[in-house]
C-alpha cells in the first residue's frame, strides 16, 4: 500500500458523501419549491420522487457523461446494426454512435422526465428517422417484444444502467435472449464492486445507507461485469459468448466507482 493510496483514502472514501450532499440539497430544495407551488401533490410520494429526480438527474448524468466521454466514444463506435440501448436516460450517449453503421436504435427508458429530454436530444441530433423510444423498464418484456423479436438485436448497449435495474441478472439474461446468435454483441460500461476488500466494505456501507434512495436506485457494490460474462448468471451447458473483451478502467484501489467496460459476442448456442 503506497503513500499515495493512503493519502487518497479520505478523498476517495468521502467523495460520495460530497456528491450525496450536493444532490440531496439540490433535490430537496427544488422539491420543496415544487410542493409550495403545487400543494395538492404534497401527500404523494411519487410526486416527491419525480420532482427530486427531475432536479438531480440532469446534473448527475451530464457529470458522468463528461467524465466518461473518451471511454464511451471508444466503446460505442463498435455499435452496429439494430441497437437496443437500455436505460438511455437523457440521451447523453447517442452522439457517440457511428451512424454509418447503425440501422436502428431502440432506447428503453422508464423515467418520464428523462424520456422528454431523450426525445429532445434525438431531435437535436437529427436522429428521429433511426431512433425509437420505448418508455418502459427492461423487465417489461411484453412491451419490448411488441417491436423487438427474440434473437433480432445486433448490439445491446448498457451504460451505467445495470447498477440501477432492480434485478440485473434477470435483465442480462433477457438481453442475451434478444441478441442474434453468433454475432450479437453486448456492449457495457458500468461501475462495479471493488476488488479491494476495504473499498468494497465502504461501497456496501454507502449502498445499504442513503445512496440508492438519493441516486434513483443505483447500487455501488454489484458484480455486474461478472454477471454479464455469465450471461445473467444462469447456468448454461454451452459456451455463452464466443468473444469476451473486458477491461477495467485504470484507477486507484481506493476508488469507490471503479468502472469496467466490455464487448461480449454471443455464441451460436447449443450445437
Ligand atoms: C445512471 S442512469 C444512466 C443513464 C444513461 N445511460 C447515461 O449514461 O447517461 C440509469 C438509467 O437507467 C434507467 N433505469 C432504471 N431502471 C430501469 C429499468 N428497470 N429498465 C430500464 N432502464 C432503467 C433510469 O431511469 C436511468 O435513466
Amino acid at each position: 500500500m503506497g503513500l499515495y493510496s493512503i493519502l487518497l483514502i479520505p478523498v476517495n472514501y468521502l467523495a460520495p458523501c460530497a456528491l450525496l450532499l450536493i444532490t440531496f440539497a439540490l433535490g430537496l430544495l427544488t422539491s420543496l419549491w415544487h410542493m409550495c407551488r403545487n400543494p395538492r401533490q404534497v401527500l404523494w410520494v411519487h410526486q416527491w420522487r419525480t420532482s427530486f429526480l427531475g432536479a438531480t438527474q440532469p446534473m448527475l448524468f451530464a457529470l458522468s457523461d463528461r467524465m466518461l466521454k473518451r471511454v464511451k466514444q471508444d466503446l460505442l463506435k463498435h455499435a452496429a446494426g439494430i441497437v437496443l440501448e437500455v436505460g438511455g436516460g437523457r440521451g447523453h450517449s447517442l452522439k457517440y454512435y457511428d451512424r454509418t453503421k447503425i440501422q436502428r436504435i431502440w432506447v428503453v427508458e422508464p423515467d418520464e422526465t428523462s424520456v422528454l429530454a431523450l426525445k429532445r436530444e434525438i431531435h437535436r441530433l437529427d436522429m428521429d428517422s433511426i431512433c425509437g423510444v420505448l418508455k418502459c423498464r427492461i423487465e417489461d418484456a411484453d412491451v419490448i417484444h411488441n417491436g423487438i423479436a427474440t434473437e433480432s438485436i445486433d448490439t445491446v448497449v448498457c451504460i451505467q444502467t445495470l447498477c440501477t435495474v432492480p434485478n440485473p441478472r434477470l435483465a442480462i439474461s433477457f438481453l442475451y435472449s434478444l441478441l442474434k446468435p453468433g454475432s450479437g454483441q453486448l456492449i457495457f460500461l458500468e461501475h462495479v464492486a471493488s476488488t479491494h476488500v476495504l473499498t468494497r466494505a465502504v461501497q456496501d456501507i454507502y449502498t445499504r445507507g442513503i445512496w440508492r434512495f438519493v441516486m434513483g436506485g443505483c447500487e455501488l457494490n454489484r458484480d455486474t461485469a461478472k454477471w454479464c460474462v455469465d450471461g445473467g448468471g444462469t447456468s448454461r451447458r454451452y459456451e455463452v459468448w464466443s468473444g469476451v473483451e473486458i477491461d477495467a478502467i485504470p484507477g486507484d484501489w481506493t476508488n469507490i466507482f471503479p468502472h469496467v467496460k466490455g464487448i461480449l459476442v454471443k455464441s451460436l448456442g447449443p450445437a
